[in-house]
């Protein structure tokens, strides 16, 4: 059993004002609100738009966190951005973000694993806590996926929206509590399935590529589902069973929040109750990145009587790449 390993100390989101509903979709292109909520689960999201950028999500999403904890931003040792929208190319979210909040005695960077970007910042996060290296660590997931959707492409706009969330990790030395374990995967051979073609140095911004729509996401929405059923089923069973569980023993599941029917399947493989299934996909959308801190600021938020320490938290992710993942989590609080 680890002697140190790092555990949530308090939770931060961001949601922008602007509703995107299915009837307002129902006007932009030809779909309706059943079909989106019978396929989908989600009846309307969250539009920053472009202009503000990734940081403005992900800077009161990180205060909300420090504010509820009694910290200051100079007691941050770390700062992950999992992100696949952020301001520029570079400079960094993270360095964008150490500035504005002033964690001056902070390092940090962005990390990018489509939505599977918070489980794979956190699990860094975690390690780098676990080797003593770091003590406090900010892991946002704040995405503006809205700025690279083509609104004119019913398979792809009617599912994601923006939003930002933040935990504020910090290390446990109560041993057998925390975050306990992860397994997590990529397989670049998915790739095609769910890309962002342009933007990049293998297709920069012509005035060709934007005609092209080269810098919207594309994707083949039948394969990525599948492929996230059995992926996050498989990687969630398999941390349980290692862990000597099952989805009997759970408290809270946190999924990505892609597609209800996604979250519906895997939860039913793991054999876990639907009331300790956290889904907010019909308020948020796909929120990339943002899905599991939100899902997972909700469940704190709203449900925090029913957390006892020593409860098991389930959290699973399936994304762009492809990456996915599963991470087991030992609620504590000092
Ligand atoms: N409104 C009405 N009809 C639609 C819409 C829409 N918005 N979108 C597609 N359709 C039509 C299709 O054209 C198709 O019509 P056809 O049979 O005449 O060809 C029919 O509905 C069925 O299309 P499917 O693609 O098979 O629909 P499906 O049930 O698979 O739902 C969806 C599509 C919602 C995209 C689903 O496949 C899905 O959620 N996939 C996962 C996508 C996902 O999670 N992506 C993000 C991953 S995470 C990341 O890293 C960013």
């Amino acid at each position: 059993m680890k002697e140190r390993t790092a555990y949530i100390r308090s939770v931060g989101r961001f949601l922008p004002e602007r509703k995107l509903t299915n009837r307002d979709l129902e006007k932009m292109v030809d779909t309706s609100d059943e079909w989106i909520f019978t396929r989908t689960g989600i009846r309307e999201r969250r539009i920053l738009g472009p202009g503000p950028g990734c940081s403005h999500m992900a800077v009161p999403a990180a205060m909300e966190c420090l504010e509820r904890a009694g910290v200051t931003p100079d007691e941050v040792d770390l700062i992950i951005v999992g992100t696949v929208t952020p301001d520029m190319m570079f400079p960094s979210t993270a360095c964008l973000v150490q500035d504005m909040i002033g964690a001056k005695n902070a390092w940090g960077f962005d990390l990018s694993a489509g939505c599977s970007g918070f489980l794979f910042s956190l699990s860094t996060a975690c390690q780098l806590i676990e080797s003593g290296r770091v003590n406090r660590a900010l892991v946002i997931g704040s995405d503006v996926i809205s700025t690279l959707i083509d609104y004119k492409d019913r398979g792809t706009c009617v599912i994601f929206g923006d939003g930002a969330g933040a935990v504020l990790l910090e290390a446990c030395t109560e041993p057998g509590f925390g975050f306990l374990d992860f397994i997590l995967k990529i397989d670049g051979s998915g790739g095609d399935y769910l890309c962002l073609k342009g933007g990049g140095s293998r297709i920069p911004p012509t005035h060709e590529s934007l005609d092209n729509g080269a810098h919207y996401v594309t994707q083949d929405g039948r394969q990525v589902f599948k492929a996230a059923v059995s992926e996050m089923s498989d990687v969630s069973v398999r941390i349980l069973e290692r862990n000597g569980l099952s989805g009997k023993d759970l408290t809270f599941f946190v999924p990505h929040q892609a597609n209800n029917r996604i979250i519906e399947a895997t939860a039913k493989r793991l054999n876990v109750e639907e009331h300790k299934v956290v889904v907010n996909i019909h308020k948020y959308g796909n929120t990339v990145s943002a899905s599991i801190p939100l899902a997972l600021y909700e469940a704190v938020m709203e449900r925090g009587h029913e957390f006892k320490n020593g409860d098991y938290l389930l959290m699973s992710a399936f994304g762009a790449g492809f990456t996915w993942g599963s991470t087991l989590l030992r609620w504590w609080q000092p």
